[in-house]
């Protein structure tokens, strides 16, 4: 199984990136409190020019950079002999070219009061992807308005994805107010279209600043001379006193997922990680989430010495008084109200792959520090950024949004996102290229996992095999349509049967007749065909046979997942590797002809993928050998040293 602990994604890898500035920043601003924010608005918008004039007024611009700035101004810019603040933040002159912002970029600047990163996310319609990635660790939202042109359709999806993302603190920043000539009721008319539409998306607050990022105006005081009228504060004082995340993290319960179990020695043992919400004091009682158990905090310890409280945004380990259970991915949690743990629940995801989402495919799922498989089911509705209707959909595509049901295959611990940010927002990972394909926030749960318990039976599977003297084994099967896997299926179970080895057959064209006959051959359906046939082959293995498939099972990811679900060893994976040309000259039932007519939608080999596969434990060449010589192979290997099958005790045949 690849390791998606090590994998990069993203959104991580964006703040790995930029980690080594932010503590070199953080170093020499020390006792400041932190504000993230981003910027959200369109080309035209002025947001180039307002982050540039944010650095310029909080002089976080060196002096060779100012002078290249007024070249460049003066070469380039628009803005005649004034300094053209835009040049400032358009860093790369093709995007200046090309007039947008098509990345993240961060910036840090600091004022008298506080220290800020401000990520510049691009307002362009496609870029829904980095704007999430933006705005996932922002404390609050600049809404950039052109005091012409009002609130647009982008103000909307803007406002809605930073809500989404779990931003709490929005301003709008009515700019380009210059060229209104600083008129009241241009300004309060758009705060009132605003607020409605606000109201709409459960933004109850959000705080209207009327400025010119261009002039100046209500930037750094406030009000300006040009807006007497204008009676809240400018935008830097605002955003030195709005309450940062980890303050409002810390009026929370306490929870800390474990990064990682720390232990230098025989004499010390810690649990290591990040405080996402609470305080914690030596002597604090601390549950175990999932398993349950309870116990209490001895030590806090630091690099630099133990702790009598720790809180919210720290990192920290922390000691317990007894040998609890804990392992990378546990939640220590307030003992009174820990969070809960599920295997089911509804989520909003965000799609960020050029391939569609797959529902009924697993893919990694990374929520705080536990990593799980997951499949996402159909959508419930997609929801359109623009209109914020909800509109029925199949699947997510590329900066798609919708609402569905997430599947794991064990129990995470987590929060609805509305009340944790850490442990209500996760990814997801593709399992075969281990790149980021998509985002979620968790609503709520929708089966709580400790109400679905596994019954304990009495008789083993290995009590089951005993009985029958075999080891029991699953023959999968895999190949294309007519290459040759329900004949080849068909002798090895007769020559095994003759052998006196309980078996049985599952072959797609039975099965598609009862269990599997409400699916088709989509690619979902297909998915869920291949998760049934395993589930269904998995629990004839653990009654003891030797299960033979004969499945196209075109995909590697559920061959894989079928593997994952046996004991190492008992998934023996029989490639019928049998060249198209061939399959389709024998076309023994005539599917390629209608295939290629068109008749036929979905054929694997002609408009649906087959994905070979890379290390199968048996590979038959069809056109060399024959189905009984290809059997005898199979039954050899079976048989053979791996000592599958092979009878327990005495001999039977
Ligand atoms: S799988 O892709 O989901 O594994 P499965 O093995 O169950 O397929 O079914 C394949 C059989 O269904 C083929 O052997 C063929 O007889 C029949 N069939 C009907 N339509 C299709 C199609 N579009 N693609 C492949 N096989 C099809």
């Amino acid at each position: 199984m690849a390791d998606a602990s090590t994998t990069n994604h993203p959104v991580y890898e964006t703040d790995a990136l930029i980690a080594e500035d932010i503590e070199a920043y953080l170093e020499t601003h020390q006792n400041k409190t932190l504000l993230r924010f981003i910027t959200c608005g369109s080309v035209d918008d002025g947001k180039s020019t307002l982050i540039g004039r944010l650095l310029y007024d909080s002089k976080m611009i060196f002096e060779d950079q100012l002078a290249a700035l007024e070249a460049d101004s003066k070469r380039v810019g628009t803005q005649g002999q004034e300094i053209d603040f835009a040049l400032l933040v358009d860093g790369l002159s093709a995007e200046r070219e090309q007039g947008i912002t098509i990345d993240v970029a961060y910036r840090f600047f600091a004022t008298e009061k506080r220290k800020f990163i401000v990520a510049d996310t691009p307002g362009h319609e496609q870029y829904t992807r980095n704007m999430v990635t933006g705005a996932s660790t922002a404390d609050l939202a600049v809404i950039l308005v052109d005091a012409r042109k009002g609130v647009l359709t982008q103000t909307r999806r803007h406002s809605f994805l930073a809500h989404l993302v779990g931003i709490r603190h929005i301003v709008l920043a009515v700019n380009k107010m210059d060229l209104v000539d600083y008129d009241q009721s241009t300004f309060d008319r758009i705060v009132a279209d605003y607020r409605d539409f606000a109201k709409e998306i459960g933004i109850s607050e959000f705080t209207p600043i009327p400025i010119s990022g261009f002039k100046g105006d209500n930037i750094t005081t406030a009000p300006s001379d040009n807006t007497a009228w204008y009676k809240g504060p400018s935008l830097i004082d605002h955003l030195e006193s709005v309450e940062v995340a980890n303050t409002a993290a810390q009026e929370r319960s306490f929870r800390m997922p474990v990064q990682w179990v720390n232990r230098p020695n025989l004499d010390f043992r810690g649990f290591s990680g990040l405080i996402t919400s609470g305080t914690v004091k030596p002597g604090d009682a601390v549950r175990i989430v999932p398993s349950g158990k309870t116990s209490t905090v001895s030590r806090i310890v630091t690099m630099n010495g133990d702790l009598d409280e720790a809180v919210a945004g720290e990192a920290v380990t922390i000691c317990l008084a007894d040998e609890v259970d804990v392992s990378r991915g546990s939640v220590i949690a307030a003992s009174d109200d820990p969070p809960e743990s599920a295997d089911q629940f509804e989520a909003n995801i965000i799609w960020m792959s050029e391939e569609d989402l797959i529902p009924g495919r697993a893919y990694w799922l990374k929520l705080a520090t536990q990593t799980v498989s997951a499949t996402i089911q159909h959508p419930k509705y997609e929801i359109d950024v623009n209109s914020l209707d909800h509109l029925a959909a199949k699947t997510l595509s590329l900066n798609g949004i919708g609402v569905a049901e997430v599947t794991t295959d064990k129990p995470i611990t987590f929060e609805s996102y509305d009340s944790s940010r850490a442990l209500g927002g996760f990814i997801l990972i593709d399992k075969l290229t281990n790149s980021t394909v998509g985002a979620g926030t968790i609503n709520f749960s929708l089966r709580r996992a400790q109400n679905v318990h596994w019954q304990s039976v009495d008789i083993t599977r290995e009590q089951h095999a005993a009985l029958k003297n075999q080891k029991p084994a699953v023959l999968w099967f895999t190949g294309l349509s007519g290459s040759g896997k329900s004949t080849i299926a068909n002798i090895v179970e007769k020559k095994l049967h003759r052998m006196n080895r309980h078996t049985f057959l599952l072959d797609g064209d039975n099965v598609r007749h009862g269990l599997n006959k409400d699916l088709g051959f989509t690619e979902s359906d297909r998915i869920e065909n291949i998760r049934r046939v395993g589930e269904v082959a998995k629990l004839m293995a653990d009654a003891g046979l030797i299960v033979i498939t004969a499945f196209i099972s075109p995909f590697r990811a559920e061959r894989q997942m079928v593997r994952d679900m046996l004991p190492e060893g008992e998934f023996i994976e029989v490639h019928v590797d049998t060249p198209l040309e061939v399959a389709e000259a024998r076309d023994v039932k005539g599917l390629y002809k209608k295939a290629r007519s068109g008749e036929l939608k979905n054929f694997t080999g002609i408009d649906s993928p087959y994905e070979e596969p890379e290390s199968p434990e048996i590979r038959v060449d069809t056109t060399a050998i024959t189905p009984e010589e290809a059997a005898d192979i199979i039954i050899d290997r079976l048989l053979g040293d791996a000592g599958a099958g092979r009878p327990r005790g005495h001999e039977h045949d």
